[in-house]
């Protein structure tokens, strides 16, 4: 069964008041782009074309403005709204009727990944319908984020969310990956102390049930939780270097469309020319019309 994604652009990004009193983070830029275009690249690359964007309801205007209905890039992208923050697996229940039984996969609009092998080990995590898979990412101090305490095998013992003591140097990134019995899940959850449905109290059911793998991100993969201005400028640069060293660039929706078959080369191309005039229309024009390329 084909696997739905969510992103989830909700939340007040007080991290980075003032830029957020009027604006979303994931509608800020990372370089050259809007942030939310890197969760949805994520999750294209994961050959998922059926898209919920979850934003606040004073932002869905902007969102629909930005990505519209998603047939430019072969997606069918949909709109929800979460009132308040109530938790990152709270985006599951507003996404019910979307998900319909199928498998899916939750991304953060603020996170972002990038990193040579990537999009093989996407494609062959999105591949699997049974369970849920997790990632883990080496940091000195995970204690911001859900934190995996991993055995010698590499198997989940416990999870954490925002330990003040993290009992391992695993801190899980804002990729997820469950199968149909997710909603199912999230309705036996219980909100946390600070009043929130907790991807981490989710994930924990499925670790109890032997039905939770976690995918280790190499350290030839960046990733970037964009919440904070610090971490918002490292990504810019990090993207700026390597997109100018190859002159390839970093989470294009309408390249990978193309690469991903979803598009052909006279779509490109004139997506490229309603961008006429600026550096991003000539690169989509170019990677058809490159001879090199
Ligand atoms: C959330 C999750 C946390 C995860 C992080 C990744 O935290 O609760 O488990 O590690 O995203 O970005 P937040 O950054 O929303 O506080």
């Amino acid at each position: 069964m084909n696997r739905k994604g969510i992103i989830l652009a909700g939340g007040a990004g007080t991290r980075l008041y003032p830029m957020t009193r009027a604006v979303s983070k994931q509608l800020l830029p990372v370089f050259d782009k809007p942030t939310v275009y890197y969760p949805l690249t994520t999750l294209m690359l994961s050959g998922v074309r059926e898209i919920l964007l979850i934003s606040t309801p004073h932002d869905k205007a902007a969102f629909e403005t930005l990505l519209g209905d998603g047939s430019q890039w072969g997606l069918e992208v949909r709109y929800a709204v979460q009132p308040e923050p109530g938790g990152l697996a709270q985006a599951f229940l507003i996404g019910r009727e979307f998900i319909e039984g199928h498998p899916s996969a939750l991304v953060l609009g603020d996170n972002l990944f990038h990193g040579d092998g990537l999009h093989g080990k996407l494609e062959r995590v999105a591949a699997r319908d049974d369970g849920a898979t997790i990632f883990g990412y080496w940091v000195k101090d995970p204690s911001a984020y859900g934190v995996a305490v991993v055995d010698d095998e590499g198997r989940v013992t416990d999870l954490e969310e925002k330990p003040a003591h993290p009992r391992s140097h695993q801190a899980i990134p804002g990729l997820y990956f469950y199968d149909s019995s997710v909603v199912e899940k999230v309705e036996r959850l219980e909100p946390s102390a600070r009043g929130e449905l907790e991807i981490t109290d989710l994930n924990r059911l499925y670790l109890e049930d032997g039905r939770l793998r976690l995918e280790q991100l190499g350290r030839g993969v960046a990733w970037f939780d964009t919440g904070t201005p610090d971490l918002l400028l490292q990504a810019a640069n990090y993207i700026q270097a390597v997109q100018s060293r190859h002159s390839l660039m970093v989470a294009c929706p309408e390249e990978v469309a193309w690469r991903m078959g979803w598009i052909d080369d006279d779509e490109l191309v004139a997506l490229g020319r309603k961008l006429n005039g600026t550096s991003y229309g000539r690169y989509l024009r170019e990677l058809v019309e490159d001879p090199l390329e």
